[in-house]
């Protein structure tokens, strides 16, 4: 059986042919690349490869339903400020205060991040679901996605939204990126924040059900 992977967001999809929409951020079938069949070394002996698809699609719709949020992840290295959605930030440690963050590595921000060591956790409100589309549904290589938005510099050099609903402010020992497969694995201490308490933020479960708002808004 074919899987193919989402360029947007890293959805594996396993068939004959790519999905008519992504699951997870929407795309159509033209962002599915062929990544290959599925290993028979990833399949039990017992299980035929349809069964395998089901049991793969049944497991993927389990792991959308655990509850995360919705992120700008943003950074700057060779004079180029960039950022990307993120779904994947979980407080890890309290003491010292740390967070995970895993990233594809084909991103520009990935790389960006390896290099600076330093990057933003950008916190959206509900009404800043647009934002969403400019920095999850185009590469930073193509465009400048902090052009026409003002931003400041945080403590570290990262770009920061003016208008957010709050940031973390992190950085990464080099010992501490691991290689995940297709992604990185990064675990940073969060050296500053700023946060208004009460605040109600755009989460992941959230924009999936709002998604559809994203492209009626350019289509009028
Ligand atoms: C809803 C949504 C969630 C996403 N979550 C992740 C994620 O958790 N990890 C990741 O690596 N990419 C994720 N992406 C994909 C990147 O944001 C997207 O590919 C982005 O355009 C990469 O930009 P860059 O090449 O400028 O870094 C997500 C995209 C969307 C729309």
């Amino acid at each position: 059986m074919k899987q193919w992977r989402c360029k947007i967001c890293g959805y594996i999809h396993v068939g004959e042919a790519p999905p008519e929409k992504c699951p997870v951020c929407g795309a159509g079938p033209e962002s599915f690349e062929e990544i290959g069949n599925q290993a028979s070394s990833d399949t039990y002996l017992s299980e035929s490869v349809s069964d395998l698809a089901v049991n793969r699609g049944q497991i993927q719709g389990a792991l959308f339903q655990i509850p995360c949020g919705l992120f700008v992840i943003s950074t700057s290295a060779h004079g180029k400020n960039n950022g990307m959605i993120n779904n994947t930030v979980f407080q890890i440690t309290d003491q010292p205060l740390q967070i995970l963050l895993g990233m594809d590595k084909s991103h520009l921000t990935t790389g960006l991040i390896e290099k600076n060591l330093s990057f933003a956790v950008l916190f959206l409100r509900p009404d800043q679901i647009q934002l969403v589309k400019r920095f999850g549904f185009q590469s930073g290589r193509e465009t400048d996605k902090f052009e026409g938005i003002t931003w400041h510099a945080g403590e570290t050099g990262v770009p920061i939204l003016d208008d957010c609903g709050g940031y973390l402010e992190c950085r990464v020992q080099p010992e501490k990126i691991w290689d995940a497969g297709t992604h990185r694995v990064f675990l940073a201490e969060v050296l500053s924040s700023v946060f208004q308490p009460g605040v109600q933020l755009l989460n992941y479960q959230e924009y999936r059900s709002r998604k559809a708002e994203l492209w009626v808004a350019e289509n009028g």
